[in-house]
């Protein structure tokens, strides 16, 4: 971050660059204690020791918004009722005497969803409206308000201004559940809000067109760009107003924040995706690799299940795959530490204390990874069958290039025409189907300039079924099929008779034609049909687009046959991005690759033996593996961290110790070929 100042010097006016770096753009830590109303009597200090010995250096404290927990003197803040019990009568000073003490740094948690229902029968512009014209109630007598209104637009203001003019050293804030409210904690779906304020700015936006009722209307798609705009919009204001009134502050929250958020957490009803933490972290760093990213761990099971402990081996992954990805752990607890008995919490310190402990190795650290895999938006769908079919083809590539260790970064598909696509030498299209028009172009232009492109399962096409694509090896698609019995008996096979082939063009595997499947005595007879191939690469421009035209990320994940991974891989060997290294260890474990400030490549191995249907389990130690530096091995050195020492590196291969939980490489003398 950079903060010009003008100064007056001898020799007349001079403008100098001032380089002042906030504190959230250093690798730090954070623990949050989620207070209910009844932990007011917390001992700040016994807390704040409890939280440096945990390995963090940030605490996140609930502050004000539903419930304030200082003698707030706004009509529209409801005071925590058991205030008084504390000798001081305000918890928030309370915790900053605590936190200041030791050095800690001081963040608030605000809420400003809801409020008491005395207050929104007050301003009932305030409030979220449903289609069917009512209010969102929830426990406590309170009811959510609309970020439309002027409650999010204006009044907050008034409420960050006061916890800034009384708490001033205050380091940052988050703001929870900052949305539209559809759902209520019961999961129960309410609808697009109908307040005024909502209808008065979609008018602006979409003229005529009416405001939609829920997902089922055909303009939901369009309101879930406008709500999502007034919320980014939202968003970047609030950092403003914070940067302009505590310029040390920072932000965490989504889109136009400081430090982008993600809450780790699994919950009941909703399937596990092992790498969820890992994904996430990478999608926003593969756009904004230097905007700070902090993982709040949940160590409890979503929301009707908050004081039941989550399993201590799925806790532990949150904190290291957000570390691998390089953002910053935080451990998130309901009320204070020792009032509800967490599993897990040593284990998440142990990982805390480990980044806090390599605090050097985590400054400046960013991807470079060469491949990069685009995870499906929803949005880009038509319904929703298609999109799931995308995930799980998402997934199952995911999955293909953990295993196999090739490293890669993930990068949202509605990021593709903000994120810098040149650092990539080759980038993943799962099963999207259609493509926005211009991310069509883009991605055909990094191919023009050497990129190489591998499309999986659908792809968009035009009117007469030539493809959105124009770098794919295809002129038109033929036949769609999609109904799965239209392929029984349908196999892929290495080519048994050589054919002529075109000069720009390869094919790998030809389709062998349907033959009986039953009874057994007859299921004989499937050949080779030399025009359909399994896949084809073709060279356009500098680079080169390849095409496989089934769901074989999908095949892998659905049927778990590893021949659909090992094909995946054939093709890729045919658009290889060059790494700097070859990481030879068991499959279970994940690698990424990130570089540090001081140049050094730094390895992440996470063993990720111990998955289960709904979390981790007990982790398989891993055998010791090896890397093979593959670029400038003269003077190379590499050390592992959970062990604090070099490792030898002979003839260019760096022995690894065995693997337990997790280990960090850092090696140097690489050469960075690209330093962006
Ligand atoms: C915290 O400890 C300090 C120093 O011992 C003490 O002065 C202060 O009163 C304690 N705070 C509370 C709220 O007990
Ligand atoms: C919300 O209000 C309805 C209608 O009065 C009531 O049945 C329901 O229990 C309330 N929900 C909560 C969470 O208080
Ligand atoms: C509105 O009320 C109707 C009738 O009670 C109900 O079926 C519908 O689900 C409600 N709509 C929403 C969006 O809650
Ligand atoms: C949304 O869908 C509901 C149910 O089909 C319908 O009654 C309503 O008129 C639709 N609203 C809009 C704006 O299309
Ligand atoms: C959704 O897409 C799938 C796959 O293309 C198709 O089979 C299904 O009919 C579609 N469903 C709807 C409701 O359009
Ligand atoms: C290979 O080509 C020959 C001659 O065209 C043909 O008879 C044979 O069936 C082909 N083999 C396969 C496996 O398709
Ligand atoms: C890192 O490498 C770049 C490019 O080779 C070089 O300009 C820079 O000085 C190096 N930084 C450090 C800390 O070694
Ligand atoms: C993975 O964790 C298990 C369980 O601790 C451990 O036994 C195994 O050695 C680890 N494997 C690796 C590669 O770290
Ligand atoms: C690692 O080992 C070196 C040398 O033995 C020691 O000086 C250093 O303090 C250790 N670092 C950590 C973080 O333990």
């Amino acid at each position: 971050m950079h903060t010009y100042k003008l100064v007056q010097g001898l020799a007349g006016l001079g403008l100098i660059s001032v380089c002042q770096a906030k504190w959230w753009e250093s690798p730090f830590r954070m623990f949050q204690t989620n207070l209910r109303t009844i932990d007011i009597d917390m001992d700040v200090n016994a807390t704040a020791d409890y939280i440096l010995q945990h390995g963090a250096g940030a605490w996140l404290q609930s502050i004000g918004g539903i419930i304030a927990n200082y003698p707030t003197e706004l009509e529209f803040q409801m005071r925590n009722p058991y205030l008084d019990q504390r000798p001081s009568g305000d918890l928030v000073q309370d915790t900053m005497d605590a936190a200041q003490a030791r050095e800690i740094r001081l963040l608030g948690r605000m809420d400003f969803s809801k409020v008491h229902r005395d207050i929104g029968e007050r301003h009932p512009e305030w409030l979220y409206v449903s289609p069917n014209q009512t209010w969102q109630n929830h426990t406590g007598n309170l009811l959510s308000v609309c970020p439309s209104g002027d409650y999010y637009q204006e009044r907050i203001f008034d409420i960050l201004e006061e916890v800034i003019s009384w708490y001033p050293d205050l380091a940052g804030f988050f703001v929870n559940w900052a949305g539209f409210n559809e759902n209520d904690y019961f999961r129960n779906y309410w609808g697009v809000c109908h307040c005024s304020s909502c209808q008065r700015r979609w008018r602006d936006h979409a003229g005529d067109v009416e405001l939609p009722d829920g997902p089922w209307n055909s303009t939901y798609a369009e309101w879930k760009l406008f709500s999502d705009g007034i919320i980014n919009e939202w968003t970047v204001q609030v950092r403003d107003f914070i940067a302009e009134h505590l310029p040390e502050a920072g932000l965490i929250l989504g889109t136009g924040a400081d430090i982008t958020f993600h809450e780790s957490n699994n919950a009941l009803g909703r399937d596990m995706w092992h790498h969820a933490t890992s994904e996430t972290v990478s999608r926003f760093k593969s756009q904004k690799p230097t905007t700070p990213v902090l993982v709040n761990a949940a160590s409890f099971l979503d929301h009707a299940y908050r004081i039941n402990g989550e399993e201590t081996n799925n806790f532990v992954q949150y904190h290291l795959q957000a570390i691998s990805r390089g953002a910053n752990p935080s451990t998130y607890i309901i009320g204070y530490p020792g009032r509800i008995p967490w599993p897990g919490l040593e284990e998440a310190a142990e990982i805390m204390r480990f980044h806090k402990q390599w605090q050097e190795v985590y400054t400046g650290l960013r991807p470079i990874a060469k491949t990069g895999l685009v995870l499906p938006r929803s949005a880009q769908r038509e319904n929703s069958t298609e999109y799931e079919q995308s995930l799980n083809e998402y997934q199952g590539i995911y999955k293909t290039l953990q295993e196999t260790h090739i490293p890669f970064d993930v990068i949202a598909q509605q990021n593709i025409g903000t994120t810098e696509l040149e650092r990539y030498e080759v980038i993943i299209l799962p099963d999207l189907g259609q493509l926005l028009p211009e991310d069509a172009q883009d991605l055909d232009d990094w191919v023009e300039a050497g990129g190489r492109l591998v499309v999986t399962g659908e792809i968009g096409v035009d009117d007469d079924g030539t493809p959105q694509l124009q770098s794919l090896p295809a002129e038109r698609r033929l036949e769609f099929h999609n109904d799965p019995r239209d392929l029984w008996s349908t196999y892929i096979a290495p080519q048994q008779n050589r054919t002529e082939e075109d000069d720009s063009t390869s094919y790998l595997y030809r389709k062998l034609g349907f033959a009986p499947f039953a009874p057994p005595e007859f299921i004989f007879g499937n050949r080779q049909i030399d025009d359909e191939p399994g896949a084809g690469v073709n060279t356009y421009g500098s680079g080169k687009a390849a095409l496989i035209p089934f769901p074989v990320g999908r095949s892998y994940r659905e049927v778990g046959l590893s021949i659909f991974r090992d094909f995946l891989n054939l093709v890729l060997d045919e658009v290889v991005a060059q790494e700097p290294v070859e990481v030879s260890i068991a499959e279970q474990v994940e690698v990424t690759l990130n570089v540090n400030r001081n140049n050094e490549t730094v390895i992440h191995l996470v063993n990720m033996s111990g998955q289960r249907r709904m979390n981790f389990g007990a982790y398989l130690p891993i055998p010791a593996g090896s890397i093979r530096v593959l670029r400038g091995t003269e003077g190379v050195t590499a050390r592992s961290l959970r062990g604090n020492m070099t490792l030898d590196v002979e003839d260019g291969v760096i022995k690894l110790p065995g693997l337990d939980l997790f280990d960090v490489i850092v090696i140097t003398g690489l050469e960075q070929v690209d330093q962006n």
